[in-house]
């Protein structure tokens, strides 16, 4: 009765007052309030959550040089079935070479025909076997007198029954030698249950080195990457890659720093080494692969070069001290656009690459905040004084923006771009509306070089959150959203802006953060729903800002231009739980009277996995009736990307 009785009395309010209008959202497309970077959108990378060594780059086998070793060598075991006996050990008296100063001795007392024994890498989380496919291994051997071959080189089931391709060497001889087998499958269904095996029919002793398995590898090049995890990026069409970090930029003390001249050549003369997150790093994907890596998406690197301060604290002193590092960024650089006639110019001309990459941006160091002893100061003077010399066409970044306090900054010269990082939790971002007005125009340009929304309890770098899934959910895409409006709005100033960290192997003991923008498994790769947020953001820029505001409501706008198509895109964000009609108002323009809009909308709580990997994905429909002073409803947790054309 209480009930019908309100119900009553609302219809009847309904019928006396008119219904509010929408909340309006003014578009002024008469002129633009300034140009978009043209590097807005871009990715940032590290060796983190195995994003490269059990990710992006296609090196199947785990601790390939025996270099992760307690008493045994790390994700090796010994193959031996019923009436074969072997054992295997480390054995540092007989190195490949300085580089990798080590290899595996295998000693077989009993095998025969159909009693095999040998040496069996587990990968990293299995081995992917797809069918009809070629898998190129290698490896070094060279064995006891007595023993000639052949080595069978297999890639099996984890318990040996069934063998999915199969090769063979022979003429092993006393001296190390590099041994290369070809293995293709068949027909079969895809599986990572696997391991790769190197087997001996017959009594030998065997040192190994450097074993590798490459699958095919984005457009067949050697020493390459996962072209699955490779095509999602390309999907995102970055405009830069920052690279090497991050913490792996500086590692926790100096010797663990990014050394790029050690990741160069020859897989054989790389030692790789110890990386902050905790594992090895093989440095398979080196300075001269970031490039490649960057070249293959059609974005140009932003290159961190190491800055004399390492996350334990340790640093160097500004003056002859730090002389060494300004000359190694110098000559890092010359690698990347120094002409082949140079130095290091002819090093990566050596290296397949003879033209030089193309490249603006150069960041020295990273998070350098963390440095309380006040060095950053002089040290990025130094290094800026030196690189402008030198390069007067390259641009410096500074890594301490104006979130930082005063004292923090560089003070002594004005960096022409400062790096700013945000890990904040949605509501954080939802009120960040506003944050970029304050800056000054005539100040340094702004980078966001690190930034995400976390929508559990725990910050990203808390261990608890490990227990989370390894990629966020919706409500983590609506406050990445908002930021990207923020920034958007802001794109006059902030010239360039990435999400952290990209890339995360989603096997349990592999992740380091959450949460991360990209799952993978060893076969199966997939985006969370803040990857499609970011992706329809960046491929539908424009090059031209307009001015745009919204008044009494909680959607939050930004709106570019394309000027050769004449293609308005509206970005808009609901965080609420009901859909908000908006009144788009737009003026100095004709519309078009019908336009797209690409919608990603979910309940909060909705996420992809690498089971689901499609719960919460953008569609595509037609919005007809277009015209200035239009409604068009907003889904509740909602991301809408309005595609208008102007007439
Ligand atoms: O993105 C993860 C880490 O967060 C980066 O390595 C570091 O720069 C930041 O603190």
């Amino acid at each position: 009765m209480k009930r019908a009785c309100l119900l009553a009395a609302s219809l009847a309010l309904a019928a006396t007052f008119p219904r509010a209008a929408a909340p309006t959202i003014t578009i002024d497309a008469s002129t633009p309030a300034g140009k978009v970077s043209p590097l807005l959108y871009g990715l940032m990378t590290e060796e983190i959550n195995h994003a490269y060594d059990g990710g992006l780059y296609a090196e199947l086998i785990r601790n390939r040089a025996f270099l992760d070793a307690g008493a045994a060598p790390a994700h090796w075991s010994a193959v031996h079935g019923d009436g074969a006996a072997a054992a295997i050990a480390l054995d540092p008296g007989q190195p490949l070479n300085a580089a990798i100063p080590t290899s595996v001795r295998l000693d077989v007392t009993q095998a025969a025909a159909g009693h095999r024994a040998g040496i069996a890498n587990e990968g990293y989380w299995g081995i992917p076997v797809r069918p009809k496919t070629r898998y190129r291994a290698s490896f070094f051997a060279k064995a006891a007198p007595g023993f000639t071959g052949p080595i069978t080189a297999a890639i099996e089931s984890e318990d040996g029954t069934t063998t999915f391709a199969t090769g063979r060497v022979s003429g092993v001889t006393q001296a190390w030698k590099q041994y290369d087998v070809t293995l293709t499958t068949a027909g079969l269904a895809p599986t990572a249950k696997a391991r790769f095996v190197l087997t001996v029919d017959r009594p030998a002793t065997i040192w190994f080195s450097l074993v590798s398995l490459f699958p095919p590898t984005y457009r067949n090049q050697a020493n390459g990457f996962r072209p699955d995890v490779l095509q999602m990026l390309i999907d995102m069409r970055p405009k830069f890659l920052r690279f090497p970090g991050g913490n792996y930029l500086e590692g926790d003390q100096i010797a663990d720093r990014f050394e790029w001249k050690k990741t160069l050549g020859p897989l054989s003369e790389r030692p790789g080494h110890m990386a902050p997150w905790g594992y090895r790093s093989t440095d398979g994907l080196g300075l001269h692969e970031f490039l490649l890596w960057a070249e293959d998406m059609n974005a140009e690197p932003l290159l961190g070069v190491y800055a004399g301060y390492s996350l334990k604290g340790a640093f160097v002193k500004p003056g002859p001290d730090l002389e060494p590092y300004v000359q190694d960024a110098l000559d890092e650089i010359e690698y990347v656009i120094g002409p082949a006639s140079s130095k290091w110019g002819s090093a990566r001309a050596k290296a397949g690459h003879p033209a030089p990459f193309k490249l603006t941006y150069v960041e020295v160091g990273n998070e350098d905040f963390f440095d309380r002893s006040g060095s950053y100061d002089q040290r990025f003077v130094q290094f800026n004084t030196a690189i402008k010399a030198r390069y007067p066409q390259l641009q410096v970044i500074s890594t301490v923006g104006f979130e930082h306090p005063e004292n923090q900054r560089v003070r002594s010269v004005r960096p022409e771009v400062v790096d700013e990082h945000y890990y904040r939790t949605v509501e954080s971002f939802l009120k960040a509306r506003g944050q970029y007005d304050k800056y000054d125009r005539k100040g340094p340009r702004i980078f966001v070089g690190e930034w995400g929304a976390y929508e559990t309890p725990f910050e990203p770098w808390n261990p608890r959150s490990r227990g989370e899934a390894p990629t966020p959910n919706m409500r983590a895409a609506i406050g990445d959203a908002a930021w990207m409006t923020e920034m958007e709005r802001n794109a006059d100033l902030i010239i360039m802006h990435c999400y952290a960290p990209l890339l995360v192997n989603v096997n349990p003991g592999a992740r380091q953060w959450r949460p991360n923008l990209i799952g993978y498994d060893a076969l199966r790769v997939y985006g969370s729903p803040s990857y499609h947020a970011i992706k329809l953001f960046a491929t539908h820029v424009g090059d031209e800002l307009l001015k745009a505001s919204a008044t009494d409501t909680d959607v939050q706008v930004s709106v570019t231009r394309d000027s050769r198509s004449r293609m308005l895109y509206v970005k808009l964000v609901n965080p609420g739980a009901a859909a908000a009609p908006v009144q788009i108002d737009v003026s100095g323009a004709a519309l078009r009277p019908t336009a797209t809009a690409l919608t990603l909308a979910a309940d909060p709580q909705a996420t992809n996995s690498i089971d689901a990997p499609e719960q919460v994905v953008p569609v595509t429909s037609q919005v007809t009736g277009v015209k200035s002073g239009f409604t068009y409803t907003v889904p509740a947790h909602g991301i809408v990307v309005l595609m208008l054309g102007m007439q």
